[in-house]
């Protein structure tokens, strides 16, 4: 504790206490004699350390202010912004209609969109799917074809959907174990279908997507 004070004493030497010292009359009570020199020196100290509080919560506040306004700002931005991959490879830079199922109805997905599902396709699915492969079974790529020829076919956006939800083997027959399964409660319907968007236009459009030379 005194090492404590020294120290503070350091660190703030020109600091001068504003509050009047007023002897305590509980301190001067014949019974408990206290001298007046070292009431003084701790009331100082108090002081000192009442003005680290007060520096100390200030700058707390600072933090709290800058990461509430970053984590606010950080989604506005991301969801603004248009991958570069997406313009130069994929070729969008203004909304895209994609196919939703066989019945020929369609969305637009804009360049944001499919940047956030560029985004979701890095976070879940490059560690198997780097470059529309598929590492652990190279024979169930990415590829549009591969997606055509599967079993119910996957190159539709509702299609795509409804096997990241529950991922199935190429021929339709039961459930894969091999692929992520994403449940509504990782992915929204909006998040999956722009992961959707993605994958599908990738595979349509991407130079070498999903072929096997890796
Ligand atoms: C741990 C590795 C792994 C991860 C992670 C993974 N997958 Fe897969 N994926 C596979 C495997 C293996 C298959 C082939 C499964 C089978 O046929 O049994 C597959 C199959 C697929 C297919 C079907 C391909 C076709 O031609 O029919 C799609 C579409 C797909 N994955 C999308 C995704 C997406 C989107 C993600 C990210 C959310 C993802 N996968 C994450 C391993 C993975």
């Amino acid at each position: 504790m005194a090492i404590g004070y020294r120290l503070l004493g350091k660190l703030f030497p020109s600091t001068q206490s504003p509050t009047p010292i007023t002897p305590n009359p509980q301190r001067e009570n014949p019974e408990f004699p206290i001298p007046q020199l070292l009431i003084r020196i701790r009331s100082q100290y108090t002081h000192k350390l009442l003005m680290l509080c007060r520096l100390f919560t200030r700058l707390l506040i600072l933090v709290v202010v800058f990461v509430v306004y970053y984590s606010s700002s950080l989604p506005a931005q991301a969801a603004n912004k248009i991958d570069s991959y997406i313009a130069r490879y994929l070729h969008v830079t203004e909304p895209i209609a994609l196919e939703m199922d066989e019945q020929g109805n369609m969305r637009l997905f804009s360049p944001q969109e499919l940047s956030v599902g560029k985004q979701l396709f890095e976070n879940n699915c490059i560690n198997c799917h780097v470059g529309g492969a598929t590492l652990p079974d190279p024979q169930v790529s990415l590829s549009l074809l591969k997606l055509q020829e599967a079993n119910p076919p996957r190159d539709r956006i509702n299609a795509l959907v409804t096997f990241m939800r529950q991922p199935m083997t190429y021929d339709g027959s039961q459930e894969t174990y091999w692929c992520r399964q994403l449940p509504p409660s990782l992915l929204s319907q909006q998040e999956i279908e722009s992961l959707a968007a993605f994958v599908l236009t990738a595979a349509q459009k991407s130079p070498g997507w999903g072929t096997e030379s890796f």
